[in-house]
């Protein structure tokens, strides 16, 4: 049976002191349920990374760890950069690939994509390889079109062997903070058009999480009426107690 998914996508808020209260909080909470086929992972800040993973195995709790972008390259003259190597070393499980926020404030390219997300598969993690439409796309009806290329490139440098290393994040930029999630039908559609981008040569099929304004009261309705294995959750992260419900009810309504 597949896993659902649920990460916390911390963004750039909590220092290394709040991380790890906030970790330890929601420990506990996810501890207390019973999580047969649901996967948790944090995605902090770069300069929590340590402290997190440090809590976790201290206390052993049952989260895993996600960064949230990695460079592509082994080494070198990268300032401000991180490795693949780097992130490994520390017992990160998942790596976001091309978050919209990324894409948009950053200039990550969909080359840039393609490239790390090789990188961080032939590095023996997995990528969650981020896709979405604008809003303008949505209005000009492009929405599939815009998810096909942006994963065809993503896709396009991953060895077939590591296919089992991806998780796709579908993520509508428009849905992003804004309060409004995607509907089912949104979703449904999106999962179809991320399907037709998937080689063909791959064994297995990836993991597709949905995120934008996801929180406890829309995330069981999607996960059952949606082919979504798990979210990609923001700002509901970022309480303990928020998060932890949305972990608990995608477990309770979650049946591949
Ligand atoms: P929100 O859940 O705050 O809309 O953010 C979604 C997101 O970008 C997660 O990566």
């Amino acid at each position: 049976m597949t896993k659902a998914l649920v990460i916390g996508n911390w963004k750039m808020n909590m220092d290394y002191v709040e991380a790890i209260h906030l970790v330890q909080q929601l420990g506990v909470l996810v501890r207390g349920q019973t999580l047969d086929h649901t996967e948790v992972a944090v995605a902090p800040p770069f300069v929590d990374l340590r402290s997190v993973t440090s809590v976790i195995e201290a206390d052993r709790l049952p989260v895993v760890v996600a960064a949230q972008h990695v460079h592509s390259a082994d080494a070198g003259a990268f300032t401000g950069e991180i490795s693949v190597a780097m992130l490994k070393r520390l017992g990160v499980k998942y790596v976001l690939v091309g978050h919209s926020e990324r894409r948009s404030l950053f200039g990550m390219t969909d080359a840039v994509v393609s490239d790390t997300a090789a990188a961080v598969t032939q590095g023996g993690m997995t990528a969650v390889i981020c896709c979405g439409e604008t809003f303008e796309e949505r209005e000009l009806d492009r929405t599939t079109e815009v998810l096909q290329h942006q994963l065809q490139i993503a896709f396009s440098k991953i060895n077939t062997k590591n296919c089992d290393r991806v998780v796709i994040a579908y993520e509508p930029v428009w849905a992003i903070g804004s309060g409004t999630a995607a509907t089912t039908e949104d979703i449904s559609l999106a999962c179809k058009a991320i399907d037709s981008a998937i080689p063909s040569s791959w064994p297995t099929k990836p993991r597709i999480l949905y995120g934008g304004s996801v929180n406890s009261e829309n995330c069981g309705s999607i996960v059952e009426n949606s082919p979504v294995d798990g979210f990609l959750v923001g700002g509901a992260s970022l309480k303990a107690d928020d998060f932890s419900a949305i972990v608990g009810i995608t477990n309770a309504c979650y049946r591949r």
